[in-house]
């Protein structure tokens, strides 16, 4: 018998979400039912490469502390379990209720010959989750459609579905029951394909003026209004996250009136993680809004507050003048931190961030940040530029003035570099505000042995 550490790996990320073993790609699934939230994964429970695709689940009380359930739909005859999303039915619409819970329905891709639309549902808070035995609920209409994300639109009283069909085509559909559906109209995402959501947000916090989003596999995504029937675009294709490892991200259903939010997680696609029992893991979850800038209204994406519950030791610096060969950071090492930064750009041509071998630049004449080979272009805001970071064992995800843009990057630092610094080149720039916090992992010391066999 073999005793392994699980969790504790060298390149296990220890505040993102991760399968205990094998293979994981898009987040699924994503509710909010009696205090949890969950997390389901496009999941292979028996490689480490994609394949034999089923639905992984976890749970959560805040987003960031997962434990991982038992799988929760498996492929049948209808083919292997492709991305999809959940949702509760409040008002026992689909008619799956049993007991006291609320029926929980996941919505889903039978990725079969052909590819359709099927659904389970779950009347114990989604431990254990039953095939419709009509299943599929639609069809098959074009290509490989996929990836339905299901929303309750609520002044019309129905669901709503947002599907992939081919190419850059996407359609919406609506049920009073999750059972049948029919087709309102069809979207065009020029450049995007897989993976569609579709949400209300206000804008610059303010309830009576909101807009609609409609999202792409990519995270790129257009603004527009919607009626419950049609939804009429206002925009042109937007780009949300400029980094290297960003896909598939979808947004949580049923987040509680009280709290409001738009949540989001995504898949940091791409990442290597040498001789690790698991492949791929997810990006830390996000708030989402829109504001109104100079070029038209944008959506901002930043770190939810519950990183607060993983914080531990804080550093922090106020008004602090950074030249060329100084080092506020020689005391501070760490390998999980949560960095947020004030910086006036002053007379500096450069500034930036070296964090275990990394950098992070920012360039004042081209008011552009760069890192691992991708850039993104960040307008100083009264000569100030804002930076929020966060570095996991092998991520870096970086949000430029207050979620303006983001940079989601999977990485392979060597793992005995442990070292930061924040610079400046070709002048002085001013740290207005500097806070470093160390971060604990999240994964629960019963879960970090395991008896093996082999
Ligand atoms: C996106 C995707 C989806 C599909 C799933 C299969 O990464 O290709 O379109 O449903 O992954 O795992």
């Amino acid at each position: 018998m073999v005793r392994r550490k699980l969790y504790q790996e060298v390149y296990r990320p220890q505040f993102h979400f991760t399968a205990k073993k094998n293979w994981l790609n898009d987040p699924n699934g994503l509710d909010y039912y009696e205090g949890e939230y969950h997390l389901f994964f496009q999941h292979n429970p028996s490689g480490i490469n994609w394949g034999n695709i089923v639905w992984g689940h976890a749970v959560s009380s805040d987003m960031v502390n997962w434990k991982q359930l038992a799988n929760a739909i498996e492929p049948d005859e209808l083919g292997m379990i492709f991305s999809g999303s959940g949702v509760v039915d409040w008002n026992n619409t689909a008619g799956f209720q049993s007991g006291k819970e609320r029926a929980m329905v996941n919505i889903y891709t039978s990725a079969g010959k052909p590819f359709a639309q099927s659904i389970a549902y779950s009347n114990d808070r989604g431990r254990t989750w039953r095939k419709y035995e009509k299943n599929p609920v639609l069809g098959h209409i074009a290509g490989e459609n996929r990836d339905p994300k299901v929303i309750w639109h609520t002044s019309s009283k129905r669901w709503v579905m947002a599907l992939y069909l081919d190419a850059n085509n996407y359609a919406l559909f609506a049920s009073t029951n999750l059972k049948q559906w029919i087709r309102l109209c069809d979207i065009q995402l020029l450049g995007c394909s897989e993976c569609p959501d579709i949400f209300e947000l206000p804008v610059d916090g303010n309830a009576e003026k909101t807009k609609w989003v409609f999202w792409g596999g990519n995270g790129n995504y257009i603004i527009g209004t919607f009626d419950g029937r049609i939804f009429r675009r206002e925009s042109e294709v937007l780009q949300s996250e400029w980094g290297a490892n960003f896909y598939a991200a979808q947004t949580w259903s049923d987040i509680p009136d009280s709290d409001g939010r738009r949540l989001q997680i995504a898949w940091m696609s791409g990442g290597k993680y040498p001789d690790m029992p698991f492949n791929q893991q997810m990006s830390f979850p996000c708030q989402l809004t829109l504001s109104t800038t100079p070029e038209g209204i944008r959506l901002y994406r930043r770190p939810i507050k519950e990183i607060e519950n993983i914080h531990q030791k804080e550093y922090s610096w106020n008004n602090q003048i950074l030249e060329p060969g100084r080092n506020l950071l020689s005391d501070v090492q760490g390998g999980l931190l949560h960095i947020q930064t004030e910086v006036e750009l002053g007379n500096a041509a450069e500034f930036g961030f070296i964090l275990r071998g990394e950098s992070i630049r920012y360039t004042t004449a081209t008011s552009q940040l760069f890192c691992l080979g991708k850039s993104a272009s960040l307008r100083p805001l009264q000569g100030k530029i804002k930076l929020e970071i966060l570095l996991d064992r092998t991520s870096l995800e970086i949000f430029g003035n207050d979620g303006r843009i983001s940079m989601s990057f999977c990485f392979l630092p060597d793992a005995r570099d442990r070292n930061l610094k924040i610079y400046s080149l070709g002048g002085k720039a001013r740290i207005v505000s500097l806070k470093i916090y160390e971060l604990r992992s999240i994964w629960p010391e019963s879960e970090l042995e395991e008896a093996d066999n082999g």
